[in-house]
């Protein structure tokens, strides 16, 4: 029987060291500002929030975590809301931190949200489209009449790059340069090469400013852990040989193996493997994948589809001679169809270029639908024939 004490209400599985690791590396005066990357649902928010907010407000740190790619939120706004925070009192980061050890799921550390209107360092945005250069110089001033030291977590950092938002990249570079021993900055995303355009690109605002590194992935002790947490729910123990193999079997995606463990608990008796099968049909459903195909132009879907299944080289003559078959043309596409089909699915950031001409899905979830729909697409051929 599984003991009813210490059941788990929390999923999340700590990275204390990750989170000391990079907070040293701003200790110890090394950099300043660190870029971190990770695909699609690989546990970048949850980490910044669950593991690097808390070990950087024990250690002192006022802490804005803002996530830039947000549907009904402008860039600007959400920054602002951060730095809003960063000059949150000694004493309301006591109240946060006390409710941030409670095992709540999560919630949103703003300015708003954290009660910094308490300390009577509150700037009012009436209208949420009015964040300006002049606004968010006004809040990095309250930050500096704090004294605090900060940490700003830019999450979804690439949407700076966007050309829309180039004043935004601009004036925050200028303001983050001249606080750079009180206030570290640490941005993420799922893109590496839009963050490496950010930040590697001598005609961008940040070009230099901060170290771009992978973030270390969740492998094998969290696997493990979690599904000893799991095992505590059930009487039917998942061995943690079939938990592994799932991981594995979902390209090791941290959220699609909490779903897994999930669906597994919801059914124990009909086993691992129907657990997995029945994870990726919800997340195909909500992904919302048929959408986003039927959106794309027809060389982009056939690009699309060549790039999941693996194929290396989208411009040998062979390659542009079954796409321009598929597409209808006369002849053999010419190498422009690959190549504005290419730069239009990074741009969707639906490809990442991960070096010398090959390209990676950000979200694996979508690829694994994509070769799916193409292994049935192959099967009723065959039928057919
Ligand atoms: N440390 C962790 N412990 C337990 N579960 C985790 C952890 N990290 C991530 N997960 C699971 O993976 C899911 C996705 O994580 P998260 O949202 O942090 O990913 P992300 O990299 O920010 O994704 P996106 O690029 O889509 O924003 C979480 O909702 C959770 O289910
Ligand atoms: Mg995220």
């Amino acid at each position: 029987m599984p003991s009813r004490t210490n059941l788990p209400t929390d999923w999340h599985f700590a990275r204390p060291d990750l989170a000391r690791h990079y907070l040293n590396a701003f200790e110890i005066g090394l950099v300043s500002g660190i870029t971190l990357y990770a695909r699609r649902r690989h546990g970048k928010t949850e980490f910044l929030t669950q593991d690097l907010q808390p070990a950087a407000l024990a250690q002192g740190y006022a802490v804005g975590y803002c996530n830039l790619w947000q549907e009904d939120e402008d860039p600007a706004q959400a920054l602002a809301e951060a730095v809003r925070a960063l000059a949150m009192p000694k004493t309301v980061r006591a109240k946060l931190m006390a409710r941030l050890n409670t095992p709540v799921a999560k919630f949103k550390l703003s300015g708003k949200a954290a009660g910094v209107g308490e300390g009577g360092a509150e700037v009012e945005f009436k209208d949420a489209n009015a964040v300006g250069p002049r606004q968010l110089r006004d809040l990095f001033t309250q930050f500096d009449q704090s004294k605090n030291r900060g940490l700003l977590l830019v999450d979804e950092a690439q949407v700076l790059a966007q050309p829309a938002h180039a004043p935004l990249e601009k004036a925050l570079r200028a303001l983050l340069d001249t606080r750079k021993d009180r206030l570290k900055v640490i941005f993420t995303g799922s893109s590496e090469d839009q963050l490496r355009a950010m930040f590697g690109a001598e005609r961008k605002a940040f070009y230099n400013w901060a170290s771009v590194e992978p973030m270390p992935l969740l492998g094998e002790a969290f696997v493990r852990d979690l599904t000893d947490r799991a095992n505590r729910l059930t009487t039917l123990s998942l061995k943690p040989a079939h938990s592994l193999a799932a991981f594995r079997e979902l390209n090791g995606v941290p959220e699609l193996f909490r779903r897994f463990l999930a669906q597994y608990l919801a059914n124990p008796f009909e086993g691992a493997a129907a657990a997995v099968a029945q994870c990726k049909r919800s997340i195909y459903a909500e992904g919302g994948f048929d959408k986003r195909m039927r959106d794309l132009l027809p060389a982009d879907r056939y690009v699309l589809a060549l790039v999941a299944a693996g194929q290396g080289d989208l411009h040998s003559g062979d390659t542009l001679k079954k796409m321009g078959r598929a597409l209808g043309l006369r002849g053999a596409a010419s190498r422009a169809v690959p190549q504005n089909a290419l730069r239009r699915l990074r741009d969707r950031q639906i490809l990442l270029a991960v070096g010398n001409g090959v390209y990676e899905f950000e979200d694996e979830a979508f690829k694994q639908w994509v070769l799916e729909q193409r292994e049935r697409l192959a099967q009723s051929n065959s039928l057919h024939k």
